[in-house]
């Protein structure tokens, strides 16, 4: 596939779609649901539709366009395009909105089938192999007044250079890989996303320096497996071609490292049983690489790990985090998890209880199994009881804030290095930022200091936020 000259092609449609719009001033709304990735597909739709003249608004009701873009990770996400769709009937019957849903959802067949039969006033549909061809898709909705259903079930490609509208100034994300190749037995991130796909590192740099040069500070590097960088590539001898010594994450790492301007580098997801050496030295030698690592546990216990094809054991995951304390000092972590998998007995979940008392995470995202159509960890027959999952759930939920809490007071009285985002959104005469550990720190202070990092000193802790004073004026 050419894929330089299909992005020139939707360049035209966008062209043409501006044409239409001259003169009126349009408005569109998204919603977006999901990770990271799907944060960051969704500004380039913005930039796709900002360059064809819309402007985006908060309010769905007065949007001539109405964009989803979808995650199926967990159930509760179809519950809520659902529910959405169902309010968004009236406003279609009413001002004739368009409606286009994309992302992970529209991968799977039961669930465009569902929107098909029961919600026939959607005009577009598009999957995540498709998001380039939005303009197209919605050129042809809004001339040839055809509902559009645009959705590949492919391994997937690389699209460059896609118009990108982004939420901040400050941090930026920059997509280095897509898809999965892991298949852990609960997961449907594998059948929506396709398979495992690097960027050239040439693209990566480029955008990471241009970010720089607009006077971005923060970078969060994205994937599924960030860690696996250019695995695929190497393994299947695809060619890639190597640009500043990047060839691999470890050395990713180091040349953004050395991109002036860029001040804090981060990274999510990376996977345990990637982890190797020369990432950790990496973290430990870069100076603007973020101490917080982001390293998914899933399930403490060996066997509920090994039947859900996580690929290393209790004890390997201990001794992953014992060596990368030894190595990088002052490191924390944060971690998902999920309670419940099937067949995970009372004793199975303690082991994960465990590893979270031993660790001491800085943060813990932590998620009820739920079971996904196509998925293996579907067709176990020892499902755990709604209720069974809800307990635990509660238990570990009490583990962790006794743990956060006990950890905040650890930041009372010491001077931290804060990003400054901008004004509290509850509060406009105080300021918010971040620490490197990912900690939000609320203080008063002059606007001026948005987007610089500067010294504070930790007043009081409050469970999900920091207070913090100036040391000097
Ligand atoms: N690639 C990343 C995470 C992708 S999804 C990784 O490997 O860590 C984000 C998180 O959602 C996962 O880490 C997992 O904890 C959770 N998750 C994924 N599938 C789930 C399911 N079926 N039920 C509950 N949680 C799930
Ligand atoms: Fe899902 Fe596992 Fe891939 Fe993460 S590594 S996206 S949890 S299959
Ligand atoms: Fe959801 Fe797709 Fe991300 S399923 S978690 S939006 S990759």
């Amino acid at each position: 596939m050419d894929t330089i000259n299909e992005v020139k092609k939707q360049e035209v449609y966008i062209e043409k779609i501006k044409e239409i719009n001259k003169g009126k001033t349009l408005k569109y709304h998204i919603l977006t649901m999901g990770c990271q990735l799907n944060e960051n597909d969704s500004e380039k739709l913005c930039g796709m539709l900002e360059n064809m003249g819309y402007v985006k608004t908060d309010n769905f009701q007065e949007a001539d366009i109405n964009l989803f873009n979808t995650c199926c990770v967990r159930e509760n996400a179809e519950d809520k395009l659902f529910g959405k769709l169902g309010e968004l009937k009236r406003v279609k019957e009413e001002k004739g909105t368009i409606i286009a849903i994309g992302g992970c959802m529209m991968q799977e067949k039961h669930i465009t089938d569902k929107i098909k039969e029961s919600y026939p006033f959607v005009d577009v549909i598009f999957g995540t192999h498709t998001l380039y061809r939005f303009p197209e898709d919605l050129y042809k909705a809004l001339v040839e007044k055809k509902k559009q259903e645009d959705i590949l079930d492919i391994d997937g490609e690389i699209y460059e250079n896609l118009p990108i509208k982004r939420d901040s100034d400050i941090k930026a994300s920059v997509t280095i890989m897509n898809g999965c190749n892991n298949f852990c037995t609960y997961c449907i991130v594998p059948y929506v996303r396709g398979r495992e796909r690097s960027r050239e590192p040439k693209e990566i740099i480029k955008e990471v320096e241009e970010l720089a040069k607009k006077g971005y500070k923060e970078i969060t590097l994205l994937g599924q497996n960030v860690n696996s960088y250019l695995r695929v590539e190497k393994e299947k001898g695809k060619s890639f071609e190597e640009y500043q010594g990047v060839n691999s994450f470890a050395t990713l790492l180091r040349a953004i490292n050395k991109i002036e301007g860029i001040e804090r580098i981060r990274f999510v997801s990376p996977h345990p049983k990637d982890f190797t050496d020369d990432v950790i030295e990496a973290i430990r030698d870069c100076d603007k690489v973020c101490k917080l690592i982001h390293l998914p546990l899933q399930s403490g216990n060996t066997k509920v790990l090994k039947e859900m094809n996580r690929r290393y054991t209790k004890e390997q995951y201990l001794n992953l985090v014992d060596k990368m304390k030894a190595q990088i000092p002052n490191l924390t972590l944060s971690t998902d998890i999920i309670v419940g998998f099937p067949g995970e007995t009372e004793e199975e979940f303690e082991d994960t209880l465990d590893v979270v008392k031993k660790v001491k995470f800085e943060q813990v995202y932590m998620f009820i199994y739920s079971r996904r159509v196509g998925t293996p960890g579907d067709k176990m027959e020892n499902q755990i009881p709604e209720e069974i999952k809800h307990k635990r759930f509660d238990r570990l939920k009490a583990l962790v804030e006794s743990q956060i809490e006990e950890n905040n007071q650890k930041y009372v009285g010491t001077i931290q290095k804060v990003l400054v985002e901008g004004t509290s959104k509850n509060n406009e005469d105080m300021l918010t930022g971040r620490t490197d550990s990912n900690k939000v720190v609320i203080f008063e202070g002059d606007k001026k200091l948005i987007n610089q990092i500067i010294d504070l000193k930790i007043v009081s802790e409050h469970m999900w936020y920091l207070k913090g004073i100036l040391t000097h004026e």
